[in-house]
């Protein structure tokens, strides 16, 4: 299959307007939104979702997010809108905001993959809601990326994992958050199932006390259910090894990733270190490459992805990380880091 790129800012409407059609008519566009770029099918086309699948090489078994053009889209998924999702609704759609609820009948299973609940958001991309208003259907999405492999934020990063085995790639520049969405279930006690762009702060501010699932920050236990199951699976895996500091202060932090660069130097591993502005002078004559500022959390989500997809392709054997505390955006972060790295933080003695 030959893959047609369109330009969502030289092309205008045109592109998104093609890109609209092409999913109409069953198949798959990759598309720009504020996280992530996107990988989109009818998603009520049974058939159509299931090439998302097939082109990724997703696990029949983890289910997509329906995402939608209007907030009053949602009703027509779910067997009701809760009052809990209408606050959150009003408050963060268009946003990085996924919700979980019971499905409709109108759903098909390939999209919810068997489960009795479907997971909705609305974009405030501008190229993804004019692509969703061209379509006039729900469009199915998980991130437009190969399975496990780290998720795209530019077209660059989509053409290298899909080119020939999609339609459409529609570029609309870099992907401003970096990270997923929030996915929040609202089926009892709202949980967090993945953290992302909005925050358990700025949600509990409005609906109140949210929980987190434990799958956020350590690895499901052999045999057991996952809330998610996305959370289940190896994610954001680059071709280089990944190892996180464990917490401290940063100098604390960057005196265990130097004793470990030297260590794999020796071996004759090619290290780099993801510094931060607050790190980068504890790490002179060493490989380095500053992906944000530690004060703000945002900025290190913004790049990761793309500053692990650049050490593909052998540029790197080891990529040695600073973790950061986990509140407010640094809990997205440390969730995709610790999946990125397998749950590997360097020990003090411990061969890597
Ligand atoms: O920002 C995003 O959410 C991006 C852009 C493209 O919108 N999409 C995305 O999709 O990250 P994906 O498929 O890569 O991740 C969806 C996550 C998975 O962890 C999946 O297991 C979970 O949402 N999910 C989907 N439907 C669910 C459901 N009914 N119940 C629980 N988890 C669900
Ligand atoms: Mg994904």
């Amino acid at each position: 299959m030959k893959t047609q790129y369109y330009n969502a800012v030289t092309q205008k409407e045109n592109g998104t307007k093609l890109a609209g059609q092409v999913l109409r008519a069953g198949g798959l566009v990759a598309f720009p939104t504020e996280t992530v770029y996107g990988l989109g099918a009818d998603g009520l086309n049974e058939e159509a979702v299931l090439r998302i699948f097939e082109a990724k090489g997703r696990p029949g078994d983890n289910p997509l997010i329906l995402h939608v053009a209007r907030k009053s889209d949602a009703k027509d998924l779910w067997t009701r809108v809760p009052e809990k999702a209408r606050q959150l609704m009003d408050a963060f759609w268009p946003g990085p905001l996924t919700l979980v609820y019971d499905r409709a009948a109108c759903v098909p299973d390939a999209v919810t993959a068997g489960l009795g609940t479907v997971a909705v958001r609305m974009p405030s991309h501008k190229t993804a809601l004019a692509l969703l208003r061209a379509a006039g259907v729900p469009v199915a999405a998980p991130s437009a990326n190969l399975s496990g492999k780290p998720s795209p934020t530019t077209a660059a990063h989509v053409k290298r994992d899909l080119d020939g085995k999609i339609d459409v790639i529609l570029d609309g520049g870099p992907c401003e958050v970096g990270v997923e969405s929030t996915v929040l279930s609202l089926l009892g006690q709202p949980t967090i199932l993945r953290p992302g762009g909005i925050t358990r702060e700025m949600i509990e501010a409005v609906i109140g006390a949210v929980a987190l699932s434990p799958a956020i920050l350590s690895p499901l236990k052999e045999g057991e259910a996952a809330a998610s199951p996305g959370m289940k699976y190896k994610h954001y895996a680059p071709q280089a090894e990944v190892r996180i500091a464990p917490p401290g202060s940063p100098r604390a932090i960057a005196s265990s990733i130097c004793a470990a660069y030297d260590v794999a130097g020796r071996a004759g591993k090619r290290c780099v270190i993801f510094a931060t502005e607050q790190t980068r002078g504890f790490y002179c004559n060493r490989e380095y490459a500053i992906i944000g500022d530690r004060k703000n959390p945002s900025t290190l989500c913004a790049n990761l992805f793309a500053a692990l997809r650049s050490y593909d392709d052998g540029a790197a054997d080891l990529i040695l990380c600073e973790p950061l505390d986990e509140s407010d955006m640094g809990l997205a972060y440390m969730n995709r880091l610790l999946r990125a790295a397998g749950f590997a933080v360097l020990q003090p003695g411990v061969p890597l």
